[in-house]
This record gives structure tokens, sequence and C-alpha cells, in this order.
């Protein structure tokens, strides 16, 4: 359980760092298409942030403390900070980038869960995974002819 309880936390602190990132772009993009790029950006915060509470009360229910602090996502966040303005497609590639891990830290999760048979939650991360997926897609399609 403890290698479960770990993943699931990191997966989490992961998943807020990588909401955070999406609002600082949605924020911060610049450019001629600047709206798309705000409500392609808007798009991935706002579902990956209505996920957020659902996420922690899960962990919660595991039986273990959520980290929910930005001390605690900084030690545990496998998404790395991003403290510069970038282009707009430079934001794209980069969300795009650190969704991939997202997916992948969500698959190590899936499996802590099912070797724990801990079916409901290995559910909610498959459905996380889905989600990511969209995202990864969406993002990849804003960047071809970009
Ligand atoms: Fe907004």
């Amino acid at each position: 359980m403890e290698e479960l309880h770990k993943a699931a936390k990191v997966a989490f602190a992961s998943t807020f760092s990588f909401y955070l990132k999406a609002h600082n772009f949605h924020w911060n993009v610049e450019g001629s298409d600047f709206l798309e790029y705000h409500d392609l950006f808007g798009k991935v915060y706002e579902e990956v942030y209505e996920s957020i509470d659902d996420f922690a009360e899960k962990i919660r229910s595991l039986g273990t403390y959520v980290p929910g602090s930005f001390t605690r996502f900084s030690m545990l966040t496998q998404i790395e900070d991003e403290t510069n303005i970038l282009a707009k497609e430079a934001m794209v590639a980069e969300l795009l980038e650190d969704n991939e891990k997202i997916i992948k830290i969500l698959k190590l999760v899936f499996q802590a869960s099912e070797a724990e048979q801990e079916y409901g939650f290995s559910d909610f991360i498959a459905g996380r995974m889905d989600a990511h997926r969209k995202h990864g897609w969406m993002l990849r399609s804003s960047l071809k002819n970009g």
C-alpha cells in the first residue's frame, strides 16, 4: 500500500503543477491567435482543475494524507516549473510534453492500484488517463501547421 500511496501523491502533485502551468499559459499567452490559444489552455486547465478535489479526496480515502502546499508539491512533482514567458507554440509544445509525462505517471499509479486491488481508485486513474489523452490530442493538433 505504501507504494500506491507514494505513486498517488506524486501523480497528484504533478497533476496540480500541470494544472497551474496550463492556467499560467492561459493568462500569459500572446500573439495573433491569442484567443484560440487562450481558449485551448483554458479548456485544459479547467478540466484538470475540476478533477483536483476528487483526486485529493480519493487519496484520503486510500488512508493517507494528501499534499496540499507549494513546498510539498515542489518536493513531489515531476513536472518542471516554467517561470519564463514563452512563445505560444513553445507553450503548447511544453504542455504537450508534460501531458505525456502525466500519462506515464498515471500508468504507474494504475499498476500500483491494481496490485493493491483498489479497483475504484484504478477506475478514477483510468478516467484521468483518458482525459489527458484528449488534452494531448488537442495540444498536438494545434501544433500542426503551427
Ligand atoms: Fe480566464
